[in-house]
Protein backbone atom coordinates (compact mmCIF):
# COMPACT_ATOMS: atom_id res chain seq x y z
CA UNK A 1 0.00 0.00 0.00
CA UNK A 2 1.24 3.27 -1.04
CA UNK A 3 2.31 5.58 1.89
CA UNK A 4 3.87 8.79 3.40
CA UNK A 5 6.05 9.17 6.20
CA UNK A 6 6.36 11.89 8.35
CA UNK A 7 9.38 12.41 10.30
CA UNK A 8 8.82 13.87 13.75
CA UNK A 9 10.72 16.38 14.45
CA UNK A 10 8.73 17.83 17.37
CA UNK A 11 5.96 19.83 16.37
CA UNK A 12 2.70 19.97 18.04
CA UNK A 13 1.18 19.47 14.70
CA UNK A 14 2.70 16.33 13.57
CA UNK A 15 -0.06 14.21 14.59
CA UNK A 16 -2.42 16.57 12.80
CA UNK A 17 -0.28 16.08 9.70
CA UNK A 18 -0.27 12.55 9.64
CA UNK A 19 -4.26 12.68 10.06
CA UNK A 20 -4.52 15.19 7.18
CA UNK A 21 -2.98 12.63 4.86
CA UNK A 22 -5.04 9.65 5.72
CA UNK A 23 -8.14 12.07 5.16
CA UNK A 24 -6.93 11.98 1.71
CA UNK A 25 -7.07 8.47 1.85
CA UNK A 26 -3.48 7.83 2.10
CA UNK A 27 -1.87 5.82 4.14
CA UNK A 28 0.80 7.61 6.52
CA UNK A 29 3.15 6.81 9.52
CA UNK A 30 4.89 8.84 11.99
CA UNK A 31 8.75 8.41 12.91
CA UNK A 32 11.50 10.19 14.26
CA UNK A 33 14.41 10.87 12.15
CA UNK A 34 16.05 7.64 14.01
CA UNK A 35 13.80 5.26 13.67
CA UNK A 36 12.63 6.18 10.08
CA UNK A 37 13.27 3.31 7.93
CA UNK A 38 13.44 3.22 4.49
CA UNK A 39 10.84 0.77 3.00
CA UNK A 40 9.28 0.81 -1.01
CA UNK A 41 5.99 1.45 -0.36
CA UNK A 42 6.91 4.98 0.80
CA UNK A 43 6.13 7.36 -1.97
CA UNK A 44 6.98 10.68 -0.45
CA UNK A 45 8.60 12.23 3.30
CA UNK A 46 7.25 15.06 5.06
CA UNK A 47 9.92 16.64 7.76
CA UNK A 48 7.88 18.20 10.45
CA UNK A 49 8.38 21.30 11.96
CA UNK A 50 9.94 21.42 15.26
CA UNK A 51 11.35 23.75 18.43
CA UNK A 52 14.87 23.54 17.70
CA UNK A 53 17.49 25.67 15.38
CA UNK A 54 19.12 23.49 12.51
CA UNK A 55 22.44 25.47 13.50
CA UNK A 56 22.39 24.51 17.44
CA UNK A 57 24.69 22.42 18.49
CA UNK A 58 23.25 18.94 18.85
CA UNK A 59 20.00 19.92 16.47
CA UNK A 60 18.15 16.80 14.86
CA UNK A 61 19.75 15.96 11.71
CA UNK A 62 18.65 15.45 8.21
CA UNK A 63 17.83 11.36 8.61
CA UNK A 64 20.94 9.70 6.93
CA UNK A 65 18.71 6.97 5.51
CA UNK A 66 16.97 9.18 2.98
CA UNK A 67 20.40 9.50 1.40
CA UNK A 68 19.88 7.54 -2.30
CA UNK A 69 16.31 7.16 -1.50
CA UNK A 70 14.67 8.63 -4.20
CA UNK A 71 11.43 10.19 -2.83
CA UNK A 72 10.14 13.90 -3.28
CA UNK A 73 10.42 15.94 0.55
CA UNK A 74 8.56 18.00 1.55
CA UNK A 75 9.71 20.08 4.27
CA UNK A 76 7.72 22.05 6.90
CA UNK A 77 9.31 24.59 9.24
CA UNK A 78 12.13 22.75 11.08
CA UNK A 79 11.96 20.54 7.86
CA UNK A 80 12.50 24.05 5.37
CA UNK A 81 15.40 25.29 7.27
CA UNK A 82 16.53 21.38 7.33
CA UNK A 83 15.93 20.82 3.59
CA UNK A 84 17.73 23.72 3.20
CA UNK A 85 20.82 22.68 4.52
CA UNK A 86 21.03 19.89 2.90
CA UNK A 87 20.60 21.13 -0.49
CA UNK A 88 23.02 23.63 0.26
CA UNK A 89 21.43 26.71 1.37
CA UNK A 90 21.51 28.91 4.28
CA UNK A 91 19.35 29.23 7.64
CA UNK A 92 20.08 31.82 9.78
CA UNK A 93 17.58 33.35 12.92
CA UNK A 94 15.59 36.35 11.71
CA UNK A 95 15.39 39.34 12.66
CA UNK A 96 11.82 39.39 13.94
CA UNK A 97 10.46 35.69 13.05
CA UNK A 98 6.74 35.69 12.08
CA UNK A 99 4.41 34.13 14.14
CA UNK A 100 0.69 33.55 13.98
CA UNK A 101 -1.66 34.70 10.82
CA UNK A 102 0.62 36.00 7.69
CA UNK A 103 -0.12 36.65 4.64
CA UNK A 104 1.92 35.08 1.61
CA UNK A 105 2.14 35.02 -1.76
CA UNK A 106 2.36 31.94 -3.69
CA UNK A 107 3.75 31.71 -7.21
CA UNK A 108 0.74 31.40 -9.48
CA UNK A 109 2.79 29.21 -11.86
CA UNK A 110 3.35 26.50 -9.74
CA UNK A 111 0.07 27.04 -7.74
CA UNK A 112 -2.83 27.58 -10.19
CA UNK A 113 -5.69 26.45 -8.13
CA UNK A 114 -4.70 28.62 -5.54
CA UNK A 115 -5.24 32.30 -5.08
CA UNK A 116 -2.11 34.75 -5.41
CA UNK A 117 -2.41 35.50 -2.03
CA UNK A 118 -2.95 33.26 1.41
CA UNK A 119 -3.28 33.98 5.04
CA UNK A 120 -0.89 31.18 6.25
CA UNK A 121 -0.20 29.79 10.11
CA UNK A 122 3.35 31.27 10.50
CA UNK A 123 5.58 30.21 14.01
CA UNK A 124 8.91 30.83 13.08
CA UNK A 125 12.05 32.43 14.38
CA UNK A 126 14.47 31.17 11.99
CA UNK A 127 14.53 31.62 8.13
CA UNK A 128 16.52 30.81 5.20
CA UNK A 129 18.70 33.55 4.10
CA UNK A 130 20.38 31.92 1.13
CA UNK A 131 18.23 29.63 -0.87
CA UNK A 132 20.19 26.29 -2.45
CA UNK A 133 20.96 26.44 -6.21
CA UNK A 134 18.45 24.83 -8.38
CA UNK A 135 15.65 26.24 -5.96
CA UNK A 136 13.54 28.47 -6.47
CA UNK A 137 11.34 30.50 -4.38
CA UNK A 138 7.51 30.07 -4.56
CA UNK A 139 6.52 31.74 -1.76
CA UNK A 140 6.75 34.28 -0.10
CA UNK A 141 5.63 36.36 3.35
CA UNK A 142 4.31 39.71 2.95
CA UNK A 143 7.43 40.64 5.14
CA UNK A 144 9.70 40.02 2.21
CA UNK A 145 10.84 36.34 4.09
CA UNK A 146 11.01 33.26 1.50
CA UNK A 147 8.36 31.42 2.47
CA UNK A 148 8.65 28.17 0.17
CA UNK A 149 11.07 27.05 -1.89
CA UNK A 150 11.08 23.78 -4.27
CA UNK A 151 13.44 22.67 -7.21
CA UNK A 152 11.37 20.49 -8.88
CA UNK A 153 10.83 18.00 -6.55
CA UNK A 154 11.15 18.40 -3.65
CA UNK A 155 9.20 21.16 -1.79
CA UNK A 156 9.01 23.00 1.45
CA UNK A 157 6.98 25.63 3.16
CA UNK A 158 7.76 27.96 6.51
CA UNK A 159 4.08 28.28 7.27
CA UNK A 160 2.36 25.00 8.44
CA UNK A 161 -0.08 23.92 5.40
CA UNK A 162 -1.62 21.59 8.00
CA UNK A 163 -3.19 23.77 10.43
CA UNK A 164 -6.47 24.91 9.72
CA UNK A 165 -5.62 28.86 10.18
CA UNK A 166 -3.67 28.23 6.62
CA UNK A 167 -6.14 28.91 3.53
CA UNK A 168 -5.64 26.56 1.03
CA UNK A 169 -3.23 23.79 3.17
CA UNK A 170 -4.89 21.34 2.69
CA UNK A 171 -4.50 21.49 -1.43
CA UNK A 172 -1.14 22.40 -0.86
CA UNK A 173 -0.66 18.93 1.00
CA UNK A 174 -2.81 17.32 -1.76
CA UNK A 175 -0.45 18.92 -4.55
CA UNK A 176 2.35 17.29 -2.81
CA UNK A 177 1.14 13.77 -2.02
CA UNK A 178 -1.08 13.29 -5.24
CA UNK A 179 0.52 15.45 -8.06
CA UNK A 180 3.98 15.04 -6.71
CA UNK A 181 4.70 11.86 -5.00
CA UNK A 182 1.70 10.17 -6.94
CA UNK A 183 0.80 8.29 -4.16
CA UNK A 184 -2.30 6.35 -4.39
CA UNK A 185 -5.62 6.70 -2.61
CA UNK A 186 -6.59 2.84 -1.16
CA UNK A 187 -6.49 3.61 2.82
CA UNK A 188 -10.05 2.73 3.45
CA UNK A 189 -10.92 1.66 7.00
CA UNK A 190 -13.16 -1.39 5.76
CA UNK A 191 -10.36 -2.62 4.02
CA UNK A 192 -7.91 -2.69 7.09
CA UNK A 193 -10.51 -4.25 9.02
CA UNK A 194 -10.84 -7.24 6.55
CA UNK A 195 -6.96 -7.26 6.99
CA UNK A 196 -6.75 -7.00 10.49
CA UNK A 197 -9.21 -10.05 11.21
CA UNK A 198 -7.00 -12.30 8.34
CA UNK A 199 -3.76 -11.60 10.67
CA UNK A 200 -5.26 -12.25 13.91
CA UNK A 201 -6.54 -15.63 12.43
CA UNK A 202 -3.28 -16.63 11.16
CA UNK A 203 -1.26 -15.71 13.88
CA UNK A 204 -3.31 -17.36 16.38
CA UNK A 205 -4.28 -20.79 14.50
CA UNK A 206 -5.67 -22.99 17.38
CA UNK A 207 -4.14 -21.11 20.55
CA UNK A 208 -6.49 -18.97 23.01
CA UNK A 209 -6.51 -15.02 23.55
CA UNK A 210 -7.64 -12.86 26.06
CA UNK A 211 -7.84 -9.40 26.19
CA UNK A 212 -8.74 -6.64 29.03
CA UNK A 213 -12.33 -5.02 28.49
CA UNK A 214 -13.49 -1.89 30.14
CA UNK A 215 -15.79 -0.39 28.00
CA UNK A 216 -13.43 2.12 26.78
CA UNK A 217 -13.76 2.67 22.89
CA UNK A 218 -9.94 0.90 21.94
CA UNK A 219 -10.45 -1.93 23.93
CA UNK A 220 -14.18 -2.68 22.37
CA UNK A 221 -12.51 -2.05 18.31
CA UNK A 222 -10.17 -4.60 19.25
CA UNK A 223 -11.44 -7.09 21.03
CA UNK A 224 -15.14 -7.06 18.15
CA UNK A 225 -12.12 -7.66 15.83
CA UNK A 226 -10.39 -10.41 17.35
CA UNK A 227 -13.81 -11.86 17.80
CA UNK A 228 -14.50 -11.62 14.25
CA UNK A 229 -11.38 -13.62 13.62
CA UNK A 230 -11.50 -16.04 16.53
CA UNK A 231 -14.81 -16.29 17.46
CA UNK A 232 -14.78 -17.88 21.12
CA UNK A 233 -10.62 -18.71 21.32
CA UNK A 234 -11.07 -15.12 22.48
CA UNK A 235 -12.57 -14.03 25.49
CA UNK A 236 -12.68 -10.98 27.02
CA UNK A 237 -12.14 -10.48 30.61
CA UNK A 238 -13.67 -7.26 32.18
CA UNK A 239 -12.21 -6.66 35.87
CA UNK A 240 -14.69 -4.79 38.14
CA UNK A 241 -13.30 -2.45 40.32
CA UNK A 242 -16.30 -1.05 41.60
CA UNK A 243 -15.47 2.27 41.03
CA UNK A 244 -16.86 2.56 37.85
CA UNK A 245 -20.09 5.12 37.74
CA UNK A 246 -23.12 3.71 38.85
CA UNK A 247 -24.71 0.61 37.07
CA UNK A 248 -21.74 1.15 34.60
CA UNK A 249 -20.56 -2.46 34.68
CA UNK A 250 -23.90 -3.80 34.11
CA UNK A 251 -24.74 -1.42 31.39
CA UNK A 252 -20.77 -1.86 29.59
CA UNK A 253 -21.10 -5.95 30.00
CA UNK A 254 -24.22 -6.36 28.81
CA UNK A 255 -23.38 -3.87 25.50
CA UNK A 256 -20.10 -5.99 25.17
CA UNK A 257 -21.95 -9.41 25.04
CA UNK A 258 -24.66 -8.16 22.51
CA UNK A 259 -22.02 -7.53 20.19
CA UNK A 260 -21.02 -11.36 20.28
CA UNK A 261 -17.67 -11.39 22.33
CA UNK A 262 -17.48 -13.82 24.90
CA UNK A 263 -16.92 -11.98 27.89
CA UNK A 264 -16.16 -12.93 31.90
CA UNK A 265 -17.37 -10.57 34.24
CA UNK A 266 -15.08 -10.50 37.38
CA UNK A 267 -16.41 -8.52 40.32
CA UNK A 268 -13.55 -8.17 42.35
CA UNK A 269 -14.41 -4.77 44.06
CA UNK A 270 -14.18 -6.13 47.60
CA UNK A 271 -10.51 -7.44 47.15
CA UNK A 272 -9.66 -4.02 45.49
CA UNK A 273 -11.30 -1.65 49.18
CA UNK A 274 -9.22 -4.43 51.00
CA UNK A 275 -6.01 -3.61 49.22
CA UNK A 276 -6.86 0.68 49.45
CA UNK A 277 -7.90 0.29 53.25
CA UNK A 278 -5.78 2.82 54.78
CA UNK A 279 -4.07 4.20 51.53
CA UNK A 280 -4.82 8.12 51.28
CA UNK A 281 -1.67 9.35 48.71
CA UNK A 282 -2.97 9.95 45.37
CA UNK A 283 0.18 8.23 43.45
CA UNK A 284 -0.10 5.35 45.77
CA UNK A 285 -3.55 4.08 45.16
CA UNK A 286 -3.27 4.84 41.62
CA UNK A 287 -0.79 1.91 42.01
CA UNK A 288 -2.38 -0.13 44.07
CA UNK A 289 -5.00 -0.35 41.96
CA UNK A 290 -3.02 -1.13 39.07
CA UNK A 291 -1.11 -4.20 40.67
CA UNK A 292 -4.43 -5.58 41.82
CA UNK A 293 -6.20 -5.10 38.05
CA UNK A 294 -3.16 -7.26 36.92
CA UNK A 295 -3.26 -9.55 39.68
CA UNK A 296 -6.98 -10.23 38.91
CA UNK A 297 -6.43 -10.06 35.20
CA UNK A 298 -3.10 -12.77 35.39
CA UNK A 299 -5.39 -15.10 37.70
CA UNK A 300 -8.32 -15.29 35.30
CA UNK A 301 -6.53 -14.99 32.25
CA UNK A 302 -3.65 -17.83 33.51
CA UNK A 303 -7.15 -20.04 34.03
CA UNK A 304 -7.57 -19.52 30.09
CA UNK A 305 -4.81 -20.89 29.05
CA UNK A 306 -4.28 -18.68 26.37
CA UNK A 307 -1.44 -17.36 25.03
CA UNK A 308 -2.18 -14.29 23.17
CA UNK A 309 -2.68 -10.86 25.10
CA UNK A 310 -5.19 -8.89 22.95
CA UNK A 311 -4.52 -4.90 23.66
CA UNK A 312 -6.63 -1.83 22.43
CA UNK A 313 -3.25 0.28 21.96
CA UNK A 314 -3.82 2.69 19.22
CA UNK A 315 -1.60 5.33 17.51
CA UNK A 316 -1.38 8.09 19.80
CA UNK A 317 -0.06 5.86 22.60
CA UNK A 318 2.42 4.18 20.70
CA UNK A 319 3.42 7.25 19.54
CA UNK A 320 3.21 9.16 23.06
CA UNK A 321 5.08 6.17 24.65
CA UNK A 322 8.02 6.88 22.38
CA UNK A 323 8.14 3.86 20.51
CA UNK A 324 7.41 5.57 17.12
CA UNK A 325 8.77 8.76 17.76
CA UNK A 326 10.69 9.88 20.73
CA UNK A 327 10.49 13.77 19.51
CA UNK A 328 6.73 13.68 20.32
CA UNK A 329 5.84 15.05 23.95
CA UNK A 330 5.15 12.04 26.32
CA UNK A 331 2.44 12.12 27.90
CA UNK A 332 1.23 8.67 30.71
CA UNK A 333 0.97 5.13 30.25
CA UNK A 334 -2.24 3.29 30.82
CA UNK A 335 -1.83 2.05 34.05
CA UNK A 336 -4.09 -1.55 33.05
CA UNK A 337 -1.79 -2.69 30.64
CA UNK A 338 2.11 -2.19 31.80
CA UNK A 339 3.31 -4.90 33.01
CA UNK A 340 0.77 -7.58 31.83
CA UNK A 341 2.76 -9.39 28.55
CA UNK A 342 6.66 -9.27 30.31
CA UNK A 343 5.40 -11.26 33.58
CA UNK A 344 2.57 -13.63 31.95
CA UNK A 345 4.64 -14.42 28.91
CA UNK A 346 1.80 -13.74 26.23
CA UNK A 347 2.61 -12.77 22.68
CA UNK A 348 1.26 -9.30 22.11
CA UNK A 349 -2.17 -8.69 19.58
CA UNK A 350 -1.99 -5.11 19.06
CA UNK A 351 -4.50 -4.86 15.67
CA UNK A 352 -5.26 -1.15 15.49
CA UNK A 353 -2.02 0.52 16.24
CA UNK A 354 -1.63 2.31 13.29
CA UNK A 355 -5.15 3.71 14.03
CA UNK A 356 -5.81 7.06 15.16
CA UNK A 357 -8.83 7.75 17.75
CA UNK A 358 -10.93 9.42 15.26
CA UNK A 359 -10.31 5.95 12.63
CA UNK A 360 -10.72 3.51 15.41
CA UNK A 361 -14.37 5.51 16.33
CA UNK A 362 -15.20 5.38 12.67
CA UNK A 363 -14.36 1.37 12.48
CA UNK A 364 -16.48 0.80 15.89
CA UNK A 365 -19.35 2.55 13.52
CA UNK A 366 -18.58 0.31 10.94
CA UNK A 367 -18.09 -2.90 13.12
CA UNK A 368 -21.96 -1.98 14.41
CA UNK A 369 -20.62 -1.18 17.89
CA UNK A 370 -23.63 0.90 19.78
CA UNK A 371 -23.12 4.11 19.58
CA UNK A 372 -23.05 4.78 23.57
CA UNK A 373 -19.94 2.85 23.68
CA UNK A 374 -18.06 4.90 21.13
CA UNK A 375 -19.40 8.29 22.35
CA UNK A 376 -18.50 7.78 26.06
CA UNK A 377 -16.46 9.91 27.52
CA UNK A 378 -12.84 9.01 28.90
CA UNK A 379 -13.00 7.63 32.14
CA UNK A 380 -9.87 7.17 34.12
CA UNK A 381 -8.48 3.83 34.41
CA UNK A 382 -8.36 3.96 38.33
CA UNK A 383 -12.23 5.05 38.02
CA UNK A 384 -13.75 7.04 40.55
CA UNK A 385 -10.30 5.76 43.13
CA UNK A 386 -8.88 9.37 41.63
CA UNK A 387 -12.10 10.94 42.24
CA UNK A 388 -12.65 10.08 45.98
CA UNK A 389 -10.21 12.10 47.67
CA UNK A 390 -8.05 10.91 50.22
CA UNK A 391 -8.92 6.89 50.80
CA UNK A 392 -11.70 5.31 49.48
CA UNK A 393 -14.01 2.76 50.70
CA UNK A 394 -16.88 1.18 49.71
CA UNK A 395 -19.49 3.39 51.39
CA UNK A 396 -18.04 6.33 49.77
CA UNK A 397 -18.03 5.05 46.44
CA UNK A 398 -21.47 4.41 46.93
CA UNK A 399 -22.11 7.92 48.11
CA UNK A 400 -20.54 9.36 44.91
CA UNK A 401 -22.03 7.23 42.23
CA UNK A 402 -25.32 8.48 43.73
CA UNK A 403 -24.38 12.16 42.93
CA UNK A 404 -21.98 11.60 40.00
CA UNK A 405 -25.49 9.88 38.36
CA UNK A 406 -27.92 13.20 39.49
CA UNK A 407 -25.14 15.21 37.39
CA UNK A 408 -25.11 13.66 34.38
CA UNK A 409 -28.21 12.82 34.88
CA UNK A 410 -28.93 16.77 34.59
CA UNK A 411 -26.70 17.38 32.12
CA UNK A 412 -28.69 14.80 29.76
CA UNK A 413 -32.07 16.03 30.36
CA UNK A 414 -30.58 19.62 29.73
CA UNK A 415 -29.16 18.56 26.44
CA UNK A 416 -25.64 19.99 28.05
CA UNK A 417 -24.13 16.72 28.14
CA UNK A 418 -23.77 16.70 24.14
CA UNK A 419 -21.68 20.08 24.32
CA UNK A 420 -19.23 18.84 27.23
CA UNK A 421 -15.98 16.51 26.94
CA UNK A 422 -15.89 15.16 30.08
CA UNK A 423 -17.83 15.57 33.40
CA UNK A 424 -17.87 14.36 36.33
CA UNK A 425 -18.26 14.37 40.48
CA UNK A 426 -15.40 14.13 43.41
CA UNK A 427 -16.01 12.92 46.88
CA UNK A 428 -14.20 15.89 48.83
CA UNK A 429 -12.86 14.74 52.38
CA UNK A 430 -14.52 17.97 53.68
CA UNK A 431 -17.70 18.43 55.84
CA UNK A 432 -19.67 21.38 55.95
CA UNK A 433 -22.09 22.74 58.17
CA UNK A 434 -25.43 23.21 56.71
CA UNK A 435 -29.10 22.88 58.09
CA UNK A 436 -31.58 20.18 56.72
CA UNK A 437 -35.14 20.03 57.86
CA UNK A 438 -34.98 23.08 60.56
CA UNK A 439 -32.05 20.44 61.96
CA UNK A 440 -28.39 20.96 61.77
CA UNK A 441 -26.74 19.04 59.29
CA UNK A 442 -23.09 18.18 58.93
CA UNK A 443 -21.97 16.97 55.01
CA UNK A 444 -19.93 15.76 52.66
CA UNK A 445 -19.03 18.62 49.85
CA UNK A 446 -18.39 17.57 46.59
CA UNK A 447 -17.30 19.17 43.90
CA UNK A 448 -18.98 19.27 39.79
CA UNK A 449 -16.60 19.53 36.86
CA UNK A 450 -16.97 19.49 33.10
CA UNK A 451 -14.55 20.52 30.92
CA UNK A 452 -14.10 20.64 27.23
CA UNK A 453 -10.82 19.61 25.62
CA UNK A 454 -10.15 17.84 22.49
CA UNK A 455 -7.03 15.42 23.27
CA UNK A 456 -7.38 16.01 27.46
CA UNK A 457 -4.12 17.43 27.11
CA UNK A 458 -5.22 20.94 28.15
CA UNK A 459 -8.94 21.73 28.98
CA UNK A 460 -11.37 24.75 29.72
CA UNK A 461 -13.76 24.26 32.29
CA UNK A 462 -17.24 24.27 30.90
CA UNK A 463 -19.66 27.39 31.60
CA UNK A 464 -22.41 25.42 32.54
CA UNK A 465 -25.35 27.85 32.91
CA UNK A 466 -26.50 28.76 36.27
CA UNK A 467 -30.04 26.95 36.24
CA UNK A 468 -28.47 24.00 35.43
CA UNK A 469 -26.33 24.12 38.35
CA UNK A 470 -28.76 24.95 40.48
CA UNK A 471 -30.96 21.77 39.67
CA UNK A 472 -27.83 19.85 40.09
CA UNK A 473 -26.95 21.29 43.56
CA UNK A 474 -30.58 20.74 44.47
CA UNK A 475 -31.11 17.73 43.15
CA UNK A 476 -27.72 16.31 44.70
CA UNK A 477 -28.28 17.81 48.59
CA UNK A 478 -31.87 16.60 48.59
CA UNK A 479 -31.15 13.22 46.90
CA UNK A 480 -28.14 12.14 48.54
CA UNK A 481 -28.35 12.40 52.78
CA UNK A 482 -24.86 12.64 53.31
CA UNK A 483 -23.87 15.52 50.99
CA UNK A 484 -24.07 19.01 52.61
CA UNK A 485 -22.84 20.89 50.07
CA UNK A 486 -22.07 21.26 46.35
CA UNK A 487 -19.15 23.36 45.02
CA UNK A 488 -18.26 23.62 40.70
CA UNK A 489 -14.91 23.51 39.75
CA UNK A 490 -13.62 26.75 37.63
CA UNK A 491 -10.24 25.48 36.75
CA UNK A 492 -8.38 24.97 33.29
CA UNK A 493 -5.96 22.78 32.41
CA UNK A 494 -2.84 23.85 32.84
CA UNK A 495 -2.94 24.98 35.80
CA UNK A 496 -4.97 21.81 37.56
CA UNK A 497 -5.27 18.43 35.61
CA UNK A 498 -8.56 17.56 34.98
CA UNK A 499 -9.08 14.70 37.87
CA UNK A 500 -8.48 15.96 40.91
CA UNK A 501 -6.22 13.28 42.12
P1 LIG B 1 -5.55 14.60 33.72
O1 LIG B 1 -6.20 14.41 35.04
O2 LIG B 1 -4.15 14.08 33.67
O3 LIG B 1 -6.38 13.69 32.71
O4 LIG B 1 -5.66 16.01 33.21
C1 LIG B 1 -6.34 13.76 31.30
C2 LIG B 1 -7.31 12.72 30.76
O5 LIG B 1 -6.84 11.41 31.08
C3 LIG B 1 -7.80 10.72 31.89
N1 LIG B 1 -7.02 9.98 32.90
C4 LIG B 1 -6.70 8.67 32.80
N2 LIG B 1 -6.99 7.75 31.86
N3 LIG B 1 -5.83 6.10 33.11
C5 LIG B 1 -6.55 6.46 32.02
O6 LIG B 1 -6.84 5.59 31.18
C6 LIG B 1 -5.49 6.97 34.09
O7 LIG B 1 -4.83 6.61 35.06
C7 LIG B 1 -5.96 8.32 33.93
N4 LIG B 1 -5.82 9.43 34.65
C8 LIG B 1 -6.47 10.44 34.02
C9 LIG B 1 -8.67 11.80 32.50
O8 LIG B 1 -9.95 11.32 32.83
C10 LIG B 1 -8.70 12.82 31.38
O9 LIG B 1 -9.63 12.47 30.38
Amino acid sequence: MDRIAVIDYGSQYTLLLARRIREMGVFCTVASPEEFKVESEIKGVVLSGGPQSVYEEGALGFPKQLEGFPVPIMGICYGMHLLAKKLGGEVRSGALGEYGLTTVSMDSERFRDIPEEIVTWMSHGDEVTSLPSECKVIARSKNGITAGFSNGRDIAFQFHPEVNHTQFGTNLIEDFVFNVCNASRNWKLSAFAERKVEEIKRAVGNSKVVGGLSGGVDSTVAAVLASKAVGDAFTGIFVNHGLMRKNEDIEVCEALRSLGIKLINVDASEEFFRELKGIDNPEEKRKIIGKTFIKVFEREANRLNASFLLQGTIYSDVIESGAASKNSAKIKSHHNVGGLPDKMNLKLLEPIRELFKDEVRNLGYSLGIEPSLLTRQPFPGPGLGVRIIGEVDSEKARILKEVDSIFMDVLRKSGESEKIWQSFAVLLPVFSVGVKGDKRSYGYVVALRAVNSSEGMTASWHELPYEILREASSRITSGVREVGRVVFDITDKPPATIEWE
